[in-house]
């Protein structure tokens, strides 16, 4: 990167040259040339419209564009040299478009301002990003509902306190995950709409005296519509930390996924494989196989908690409009980025090799008392009150735990010490297959409903194309 140019863009006023510390001090585009693409998206549609309205001839749109066109390839050959006097991405794409067409490149910039242009380009490349965040979104969603289908009969004990609650079905619970991925989709779509809207025209934050045709550009952008008041658009950050918070969201999820894996792949659970691919070694330990991914995902999730932080905190206090704090914006939100897309690949292509210990789940649901709520359930349906039905069950559980027996294994004789009420019937609902099988309502974890669920879980996501 090249440090030896004077600012030519604003060092009309100036008498002495920028302190050398302070121009790397000030200086974004070692961050900021990540948006070259969309800064030189920008640039063609401004072209454009200031042909349309007559500030420029279409002769010198033409050349404008042909030499944006070239800049585009250097960059993309790595024949581009960035330099850190030229500031940022904007300026420096500016300079070398003046290099090579000479003074028609200067004509660009006419009734617009960096200002508007940052926030338009910031505008585009999120609004890229969100597109593919949500295609890795929806690969995560097909592979845990595709799982589940697989795992509707699978059972395993249901937690609450992380304590055996009640059994469920292993399909149910990846579908519980589906879920909550389902919400965070639809927080991406609602958070794109206020993305897609285009401040350029706001030039430095009160307008511009051209004649220009906002609309027009906005629809050459692919935007619903330009924004509604220059001192807004260029001082407007929200969609950045709306972004923020929906991308924190889905960490925080990804960060709950983890901590299950971690532990249903340890030996005290043993409930899942995971893909030797998936985890690693241990230098010193020859026996180990950590679960490195989902490990690292739950870590993950802490920095972007924090830049959602970042971004509220760089925003609060400022007043209208642009302010330079805003250049702070883009550090945040490219890792938050990052971050999200390497943790949503990670997971997608993971989660269709999670392998069920069916044995050892089923063995887990077992222990534990899971049934106990069936046993009063039933003694409710033979005309128990429930207050009266907990009291029993407890009761035989007391007996249960005292003798080490669950639920399940005790003869007929040693129920009915605890009520007469009981008699044969009573071992359908202590067996597993009889408790999931009886919560066969929509929501329920009957193997039948998790099937339908599966079913409707895809046909939503089909629904997206
Ligand atoms: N690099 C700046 C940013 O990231 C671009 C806008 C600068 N505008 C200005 N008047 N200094 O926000």
């Amino acid at each position: 990167m090249s440090q030896d140019q004077t600012n030519s863009a604003w060092g009309g006023r100036f008498s002495e040259a920028t302190d050398a510390f302070v121009q790397r001090f000030t200086a974004s585009v070692e961050f900021d040339q990540r948006m070259y693409a969309q800064d030189i998206q920008g640039s063609v549609a401004h072209a454009t419209m200031l042909a349309k309205v007559g500030v420029l001839t279409e002769a010198e749109r033409d050349t404008i564009i042909q030499g944006l066109a070239e800049i585009k390839a250097d960059i993309e050959a790595g024949q581009f040299e960035w330099s850190i006097a030229l500031e940022d991405v904007h300026m420096n794409i500016e300079a070398a478009l003046t290099k090579k067409i000479g003074i028609t490149g200067k004509k660009l910039h006419t009734g617009r301002s960096r200002n508007d242009q940052v926030a338009t380009d910031i505008r585009l490349f999120l609004r890229d990003e969100i597109d593919l965040l949500c295609a890795d979104l929806t690969r995560l969603q097909e592979g845990l509902i595709g799982l589940a289908a697989q795992e509707a009969e699978t059972i395993m004990p249901g937690f609450t306190h992380l304590q055996t609650a009640q059994p469920v079905t292993f399909g149910h619970h990846l579908l519980a995950w589906n879920e909550m991925l389902e919400r965070d989709f639809a927080r991406l779509q609602d958070c794109r709409k206020r993305v897609n809207v285009l401040p350029l025209g706001a030039a430095a934050l009160a307008g511009t005296t051209y004649p220009i045709d906002r609309a027009y550009t906005a629809e050459l952008l692919g935007f619903d519509a330009p924004t509604e008041n220059s001192l807004d658009s260029v001082s407007d950050r929200d969609f950045a930390i709306e972004f923020s918070s929906a991308a924190a969201i889905i960490m925080m999820h990804l960060s709950r996924y983890s901590e299950e894996l971690v532990l249903w792949a340890s030996a005290q659970f043993n409930f899942i494989d995971l893909p030797d691919r998936f985890c690693t070694g241990s230098s010193i330990m020859p026996q180990k196989k950590n679960p490195d991914v989902p490990e690292l995902v739950r870590g993950k999730s802490g920095r972007v908690f924090g830049h959602l932080m970042s971004l509220l905190t760089l925003m609060k206090s400022q007043p209208l409009a642009y302010n330079k704090d805003n250049q702070e914006d883009k550090e945040p939100l490219f890792d938050s980025i990052d971050t999200l897309a390497g943790s949503l690949r990670a997971f997608a292509d993971m989660v269709p090799h999670i392998k069920a210990k069916k044995d050892v789940m089923r063995e887990a649901a077992l222990r534990g008392f899971s049934t106990a709520t069936d046993l009063a359930d039933y003694l409710v349906r033979k005309g128990v009150a429930f207050r009266d039905s907990h009291e029993i069950v407890g009761s035989a559980v007391g007996y249960g735990v005292k003798h080490n027996k669950d639920l399940g294994e005790m003869s007929l004789q040693e129920l009915q010490q605890f009520g007469d009420m009981i008699t044969e019937d009573v071992f359908d609902v202590l067996t597993l297959e009889g408790s999931v099988q009886a919560r066969d309502h929509l929501g329920g974890t009957a193997p039948k409903q998790v099937r339908a669920a599966a079913q409707r879980a895809q046909a939503k996501i089909a629904s997206r194309r």
